[in-house]
């Protein structure tokens, strides 16, 4: 059901991409833009979701209430983002896609990104192992961060810990094959999950970017924590997550950013 819901979102946002104008978009913070697409995409994904569940509460990013936001769920709990990657989206500049979790109690048992533009569908079930387009996958072999291709998402909400992230960033520039900045925390998830990219990290996270592809990672084999190396970071705000066989030497290079988040927490 959270893919039928995913499919006919992304039937609108295909329509729109790259064709909106300034009049369609409002920004809810410096570089935090939201279309009219956003919030339809999500208004057909709570209908099709509450239509086969009506006693499955919702967490969706358009209209969110961040002050009541609870990391545990009373019962079950769809997390969901309509459009992850909206600047690429008014860009038609891919990846841009839906992304669906759906949590129970504190853990997340399915999910579901459809990166629209390329028609590819993540799905996995807790316990059920990983499928894209309906094929299984899963993470990649690469055992050292010599040969790995890490995704990342910069900071831009907020700038204070850009010093801490170029730092990182100038590590891993240095210590990986490449290091790349594509615009969708749930694609990156989910790459990871199938074995393009080796790893991920972010800062600045929301539930709805990362509820899907963490369990998509986990059931692709690979290991998703926070910085402190916590498991089930849905909720932490930052998230690191990799083929699990590269998330020592990952863990190691976030120092900085792990410093800065711990000032955050403290
Ligand atoms: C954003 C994208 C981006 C990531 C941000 C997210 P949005 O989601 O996933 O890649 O860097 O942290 O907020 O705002 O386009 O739904
Ligand atoms: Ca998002
Ligand atoms: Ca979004």
């Amino acid at each position: 059901m959270a893919a039928e819901a995913a499919l006919q979102a992304g039937h609108l946002i295909r329509q729109y991409a790259g064709r909106l104008d300034k009049e369609n978009f409002r920004a809810k913070g410096k570089q935090d833009l939201v279309t009219f697409v956003d919030e339809e995409a999500q208004r057909i994904i709570v209908d099709v979701l509450t239509r086969a569940f009506p006693d499955f509460d919702v967490l969706g990013e358009e209209g969110a209430d961040l002050t009541t936001m609870q990391p545990v769920a009373d019962g079950y709990r769809w997390i969901i983002d309509p459009i992850d990657g909206t600047t690429n989206f008014l860009h038609g500049a891919p990846p841009y896609a839906v992304s669906i979790g759906l949590q129970r109690e504190d853990e997340i048992v399915a999910g579901v990104v459809l990166d629209v533009a390329r028609n590819e569908l993540f799905t996995a079930v807790r316990g059920g192992g990983l499928f894209v387009n309906g094929v299984r996958a899963g993470v990649s072999r690469t055992d050292s961060l010599h040969d790995s291709l890490i995704t990342t998402g910069f900071p831009y909400r907020t700038l204070e810990h850009l010093g801490a992230y170029m730092e990182v960033l100038a590590a891993l520039m240095v210590r990986t094959r490449g290091v790349r900045r594509p615009g969708s925390a749930a694609v990156d998830l989910a790459y990871v999950a199938a074995g393009r990219y080796d790893g991920f990290f972010e800062t600045g996270l929301m539930p709805w970017d990362v509820a899907a592809g963490q369990l998509l990672i986990e059931e692709g084999g690979g290991r998703v924590t926070d910085y402190e190396n916590r498991p089930n970071p849905t909720f932490s705000g930052h998230l690191l997550a990799s083929n699990g066989l590269i998330h020592d030497e990952m863990l190691e290079i976030i120092g900085p950013m792990r410093d800065f988040a711990r000032t955050q927490e403290a």
